[in-house]
């Protein structure tokens, strides 16, 4: 048993990973309940929503959960080149006479804030953890302060170094095989993505605090192989993502089982920040990683109207289809399932 186990008292750390967009209080329970550490994603809830989940949860269930929060900055506005994307995506409005001047810029993802710290102390989430990086060191100490575990996302050994120094609990080595979008936040760098083969023992070897892996793990021996390599548990996204308690879309859910999920990139275009998915028309057309894409979270606003009307017409051709590199573990089943053949790894 290792320390995070022990201080959350359970005897295996199978985290579920939060999935904005994807997933609701309903799976975090689902999760749970099997005996695993279900999550809440954050980051796209209004904080009415937000509220409405933390209740359910916490009237839902009396184990560890893990609420989790984005921390990125607010971009400085950058005219020029959102006058750049806007050119870009302008052929695609036309295409459906549609007008991209009346779409307003905006944000679509909300960072962890002291506005939203209040709401959510009452609650006293038993893990909080975070993506691109920690919140300001006064948010921080607040979490630590109500005594929640902190968790977060290293993509390299620099980054899991930087989180221990500033108090983290654990650190979750995130390969670069994994589902949506890529923790990095001390680089912008990808050729400093690794696999989570690569990644996991260098960061083991550089911290004390404990490891939880993750990026494409989907099954008994891919939780066997990350507890080997000295992970203290796991982190799963992509085979939870057709599960029956996961909000995932028809369509996103079709991808996902289909012969397209052997393919995955890593792309900017919908949110600006790198996340992996699977190719489609706009990947394929503007190339995953064009430059014009505005700074995350920006780039979502003019792409947005795209997604809609594509989506009604039951096409993916605009939409973010997130997927790790390992889909094989994506089955239409209770998320109790999951967990259960997930859990058999710790044995
Ligand atoms: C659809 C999707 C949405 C995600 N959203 C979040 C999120 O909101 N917060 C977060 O910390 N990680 C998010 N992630 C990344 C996961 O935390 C995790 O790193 C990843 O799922 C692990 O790799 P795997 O997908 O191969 O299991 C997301 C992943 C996917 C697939």
């Amino acid at each position: 048993m290792n320390t995070l186990a022990q201080r959350l008292n359970v005897d295996r750390l199978l985290l579920q990973a939060p999935m904005a967009g994807s997933q609701g209080s309903a799976l975090a329970l689902a999760v749970c309940g099997a005996g695993g550490i279900g999550a809440l994603p954050a980051a796209m809830l209004t904080p009415e929503a937000l509220a409405q989940e933390l209740t359910t949860l916490t009237q839902g269930t009396g184990g560890p959960w893990n609420l989790n929060f984005f921390c990125q900055t607010a971009p400085v506005p950058d005219a020029a080149r959102e006058a750049r994307w806007r050119e870009a995506l302008a052929p695609y409005y036309a295409e459906l006479g549609l007008d991209i001047a009346a779409v307003p810029a905006g944000a679509g993802r909300v960072p962890f804030s002291h506005a939203v710290a209040d709401l959510v102390e009452p609650f006293r989430p038993p893990i909080v953890s975070f993506h691109f990086g920690l919140p300001a060191p006064d948010l921080l100490a607040r979490v630590k302060g109500w005594g929640s575990m902190v968790l977060s996302s290293a993509t390299t050994v620099d980054e899991a170094l930087w989180l221990e120094a500033q108090g983290v609990d654990a650190v979750i080595a995130q390969g670069v095989e994994a589902g949506g979008h890529r923790g990095m936040f001390l680089t912008e760098d990808l050729t400093t993505q690794v696999g989570t083969f690569a990644l996991l023992p260098q960061i083991v070897a550089a911290v004390k605090v404990p490891v939880i892996a993750a990026g494409g793990i989907a099954d008994v021996a891919g939780v066997r192989a990350a507890l080997t390599l000295g992970a203290s548990g796991v982190q799963v996204g992509t085979a939870y993502l057709c599960s029956n308690e996961a909000t995932t879309s028809a369509l996103h859910r079709a991808a996902l089982q289909s012969e397209a999920a052997r393919h995955t990139q890593l792309t900017t275009l919908f949110t600006g920040r790198p996340a992996r998915g699977i190719p489609n028309r706009v990947m394929r057309e503007l190339g995953p990683l064009n430059p014009a894409a505005p700074a995350f979270p920006t780039a979502t606003a003019a792409i947005a109207p795209l997604r809609a009307h594509w989506e009604k017409q039951g096409s993916g051709d605009f939409s973010p289809l997130w997927s790790g590199q390992n889909a094989s573990g994506c089955r239409s089943a209770p998320a109790a399932d999951i967990t259960a053949a997930l859990l058999q790894g710790f044995a």
